[in-house]
This record gives structure tokens, C-alpha cells and sequence, in this order.
């Protein structure tokens, strides 16, 4: 059996951890793994190369993604899709592995259906957002380094006393924010998925301002907030605060990179090895995740975007924080 693998979409700290689980996997059955280059685009093109075991050695520790990730508009033209079947027909790949968001588990669904080439979808984004898991690769190395960030943040913010708002990723989903919150122990955290949180922060600030003055407070902003955009929270805190000095700071893309931690390797090469042994007994159209700590498999129609709001205990120790001007 001769199978083609890709990484698509934003990369994800653990999708080199399970390159490496599919390529070994694979080689331990006797197959061969083609890695396709930068996501879709890389099919397209006829781009690849072929992955022995001695060139994933040593990988898992590596976050980013050596065979290079994309997202690919033009693998949403049926034209491109058919050249990319045509591809696969050439180099004899007979089932792909495709690790990504909910965009790239779309991109793998049309093209099975199409093509009739089996596709196994691998859950790889940080934003945490995708059904049919409980977890994405990358997402707890993501916490991770905004949380390292933010001690690190908090460190000067007690030395001048003041205020930090600190934007960290998630697209859509707050989940980044409100783990990273409740494990800073941060003062605030704003996250798409719940409205009308400013009114109450505006409050609270206007309440404890006195109290708050040349104390560090920590403001997570997660990137997908819609209720006031992070620059315009800066100006109004700055307006209606003038004792208070605002700073801003946007974590970007450092959020992506780095080492993976443990967890995310582990579920990376889990999920990297189930992919081959899947394929390999004849299991396709699925997206694999952990539910529970088991291996679950979810049709990759069923693998959207996960509208989950994180979990309200997160919301609650967030806030916690404010907590320390009342008195
Ligand atoms: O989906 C992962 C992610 O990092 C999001 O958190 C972020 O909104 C987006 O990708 C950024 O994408 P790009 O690197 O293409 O700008």
C-alpha cells in the first residue's frame, strides 16, 4: 500500500509528531508514505517527495510542519481536485492522510467522494475547534506558550503596575483564551462565544479604579471577540481610566511555533498511527479523535467546526482575578 500524506490550513505544534507515527506506522506494515508538499497546493502541483523512517527520526520533538502547510483555494475548483486525483493515480497513491481544520476536512471529504480515493482527516489545528475530538493537535502547546507569555507579561505589569490587554489566536473559538486565562490567573478574559461581557468589565473597572491603580491587570483578548475590537477596548480604557497605564500586546504568531508539549505528541502520534492501521483494514471518509481518552471515528461530514463554548468553570476561574481589589 502506497499513501500519500499532507498537513493543511494554519500548522499546529504535533503535526511533525504525527508525520512521523503515520510514516513508521506504515513502514512497520510494510507500506510506503508519500508526503505531499505544503497541504493540497502540493497535489495540485505534483509536488511530493518520499518519506522514509530515517527522515521522520527524531521529528516528534519539532513543532511546525517539514513538509510545509497551505491552505489551498484552488482545491476548491473541481478542475484542481480532478488534477490532484490525476496526480495520485500517477504516483500510485492509494489513500490519503490529511491533517487539519474543518476547511481541510472539507477539501478531503469532496475529493473521496469524487475520486473515490480513500481519505483519513487527522484533527491538526491550536484553535481547538473541530468536532469529532475533544482535542486538536496543537492546541495544549498553543495554552502553553501564551501561558508563558503571559507570566512573562505579568512579571513587568506588577514591576509598573499596569494594565495589559493581551490578544492571543483562536479564529472563531475562545478556547485559547479562557485556558490560558484560568491558567494565568488572569483578571478578565473576552471570548467570542459570550456576549456582552464589556458593559461589566467597563463596571468593575470604574468600581475598583482606585484600588487598581499601580496594580497589574491582565486582559485576555481572544482574536475572534466581536463585542468591541481589542484596539478600541485600549482607547476606551485609556479615555475613561486616565490613572491607569494600558498596554496592548498581540501574541500572534508564536502561538503556532515551538516545541510541542507532551500532550499533543502523544495525541499526534496516536492519531497518526490509528490513521495507517485504519486505512490499512479498509476504514476511510473519517476524521479520528479521542473522546473519553478512547479513539473515536466521526464521518468527515460530521467534523465541522465545533460551536462548543469552553466550559463555564474556565469563564468563572478567568475572572477570578478581580477578586483581588475589593478589599
Ligand atoms: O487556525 C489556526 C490559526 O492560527 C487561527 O488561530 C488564526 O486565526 C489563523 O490560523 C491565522 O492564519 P494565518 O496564519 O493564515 O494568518
Amino acid at each position: 500500500m502506497k499513501i500519500g500524506v499532507l498537513c493543511s490550513g494554519g500548522d499546529a505544534p504535533g503535526m511533525n509528531a504525527a508525520l512521523r507515527a503515520v510514516v513508521l506506522t506504515a513502514a512497520e506494515g510494510g507500506a510506503q508514505v508519500e508526503g505531499i508538499l505544503f497541504g493540497f497546493d502540493g497535489l495540485i502541483d505534483n509536488q511530493t517527495a518520499p518519506l522514509l523512517p530515517e527522515a521522520v527520526a527524531g521529528l516528534a520533538r519539532h513543532g511546525g510542519a517539514f513538509i510545509g502547510s497551505a491552505r489551498s483555494p484552488r482545491f476548491l475548483e473541481k478542475d484542481s481536485r480532478q488534477q490532484a486525483a490525476e496526480h495520485c493515480r500517477q504516483k500510485g497513491l492509494e489513500a490519503l492522510v490529511v491533517i487539519g481544520g474543518d476547511g481541510s476536512y472539507r477539501g478531503a471529504a469532496v475529493f473521496e467522494e469524487e475520486t473515490g480515493i480513500p481519505c483519513v482527516g487527522l484533527p491538526g489545528t491550536i484553535d481547538n475547534d473541530l468536532e469529532g475530538t475533544e482535542y486538536t493537535i496543537g492546541f495544549q502547546t498553543a495554552v502553553q506558550t501564551a501561558l508563558e507569555a503571559v507570566d512573562k507579561v505579568m512579571d513587568t505589569a506588577e514591576s509598573h503596575g499596569r494594565v495589559f490587554v493581551v490578544e492571543v489566536m483562536g479564529r472563531d473559538a475562545g478556547h485559547i483564551a479562557a485556558n490560558t486565562a484560568a491558567a494565568a490567573g488572569a483578571h478578565a478574559v473576552l471570548i467570542p462565544e459570550v456576549p456582552h461581557q464589556v458593559p461589566a468589565l467597563l463596571e468593575f473597572f470604574k468600581r475598583y479604579q482606585g484600588a487598581m491603580r499601580r496594580r497589574p491587570i491582565i486582559i485576555i483578548y481572544s482574536e475572534g471577540e466581536s463585542e468591541v475590537g481589542r484596539e478600541d477596548l485600549v482607547r476606551n480604557l485609556r479615555t475613561s481610566f486616565p490613572q491607569l497605564d494600558v498596554r496592548s500586546l498581540v501574541l500572534g504568531h508564536l502561538q503556532r511555533g515551538g516545541p510541542p508539549v507532551a500532550a499533543d505528541r502523544i495525541l499526534a502520534a496516536r492519531l497518526g498511527r490509528e490513521a495507517v492501521l485504519a486505512l490499512s483494514r479498509g476504514f476511510s471518509g473519517m476524521g479520528l479523535g479521542i473522546r473519553q481518552g478512547q479513539l473515536v471515528h466521526t464521518p468527515l461530514a460530521q467534523c465541522k467546526k465545533r460551536q462548543l463554548p469552553p466550559e463555564a468553570y474556565l469563564l468563572e476561574l478567568s475572572s477570578l482575578g478581580l477578586q483581588e481589589w475589593k478589599f
